[in-house]
């Protein structure tokens, strides 16, 4: 694709202005949210929408989420909203939950890749939520990374892929929350998670008074020609260029492997204060009771085993209920389903 001069600037209300014009005539712009750095166009503007697909190289076949910031624009993007998904919204939004829904005409299928649903989120990041308002549009806007890399948690994350192909990328500050969004549909007949999140399972449980189903490629590799519930699920994602192992057993057995694997090139990410007790160098991510600093952590962690030009990096293998889930589900991916049973 054509390269472009790409502005990185600080989230005045200038910039903002600047990225809703750019917004409002069909460019692209990259965004901060409380989740991780998206990479925002029109969501009812189909050409706006395949500039997103080509900035980042990703699948066609592959849903965007779409960002609104009041409850009446909701209407504009879905058929219809069931109770479920009111429940839903008053419990957690804004905030790092996707709905999705029947979607409504004005949506194109370039956004929802040719599904009659639609993937909505009201963020609660104040920058996120000041650039929907001043455009005046339902953004569209996925992860800003490129396809198959760590999703941005900084705005030097989303200059680093995106450089040369977006021509604005607006600098709110480190993302809060670190993973995306929970994933959940209302659209069918069980309200089903597709993909976890910092709202956890048990949480989304509590606020729809009944059981939340979990799509089964959450937690495990889906086997050949199985079709994916939500269609990212079935790419290899989240993956540094080194190859990343997760070991499963106590600190005690973690340490004890290490002490045999080591060797150049191989680093192991560990929690807070382990650095000096293993044998090899270390990548920190967040503390070892607390899911919430390792969700913060886990993206910059994997750039930063690249930026140290790492060939292995292993890492412990987090608990899958919570917090966790989410967790758990980007680090499987990123480490292609290897687990060794220590
Ligand atoms: O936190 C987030 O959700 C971030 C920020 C920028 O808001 N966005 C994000 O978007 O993570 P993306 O495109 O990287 O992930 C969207 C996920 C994909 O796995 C996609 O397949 C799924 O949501 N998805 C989107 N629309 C869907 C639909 N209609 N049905 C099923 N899955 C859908
Ligand atoms: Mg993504």
């Amino acid at each position: 694709m054509d390269t472009m001069e790409t502005k990185l600037l600080p989230a005045s209300p200038q910039a903002i202005e600047e990225a809703a014009k750019l917004l409002r005539a069909g460019e692209t712009v990259g965004i901060p949210t409380e989740t991780v750095y998206g990479l925002a166009a029109d969501a009812t503007n189909s050409e706006a929408v395949t500039k997103i697909f080509e900035a980042k190289g990703r699948p066609q076949d592959n849903p965007l989420i779409v960002h609104i910031s009041r409850m009446e624009e909701l209407d504009r993007v879905v058929r219809e909203i069931p109770q479920a998904a009111l429940r839903l919204a008053e419990a957690f939004w804004p905030g790092p939950l996707t709905i999705i829904m029947k979607k409504s005409d004005a949506i194109p299928n370039t956004t929802s890749a040719g599904l009659d649903t639609v993937a909505v989120r009201m963020p609660s990041h104040p920058v996120a939520r000041e650039i929907i308002r001043a455009s005046g549009l339902p953004l569209a806007a996925p992860s800003a990374n490129l396809s198959g890399l760590p999703s941005p948690t900084t705005a030097q994350h989303t200059f680093r892929d995106l450089n040369g192909r977006v021509p604005l990328i607006i600098d709110g500050g480190a993302c809060a929350v670190g993973v995306e969004s929970t994933v959940i549909t209302v659209a069918g007949e069980k309200p089903t998670l597709l993909r976890p999140g910092y709202i956890t399972k048990e949480q989304l449980e509590g606020a729809l008074g009944c059981e939340v189903a979990l799509s089964s490629a959450i937690l495990n590799k889906l086997a050949d020609g199985e079709v994916a519930a939500s269609p990212g699920m079935k790419y290899k994602h989240y993956s540094p260029k080194a190859d990343v192992i997760i070991l499963k057993g106590s600190f005690d057995q973690y340490r004890a492997y290490l002490e045999t694997h080591g060797g150049e090139g191989v680093f192991a990410m560990c929690y807070e204060g382990e650095e000096k007790k293993l044998p090899v160098p270390c990548i920190p991510c967040g503390r070892a009771d607390d899911p919430a600093s390792q969700a913060h952590a886990l993206f910059s962690a994997l750039r930063e085993a690249d930026d140290r030009n790492a060939k292995v990096v292993y890492a412990h293998c987090p608990a899958q209920n919570g917090l966790s889930m989410a967790v758990y589900n980007r680090l499987i991916r990123a480490a292609a389903f290897q687990v060794v049973e220590l």
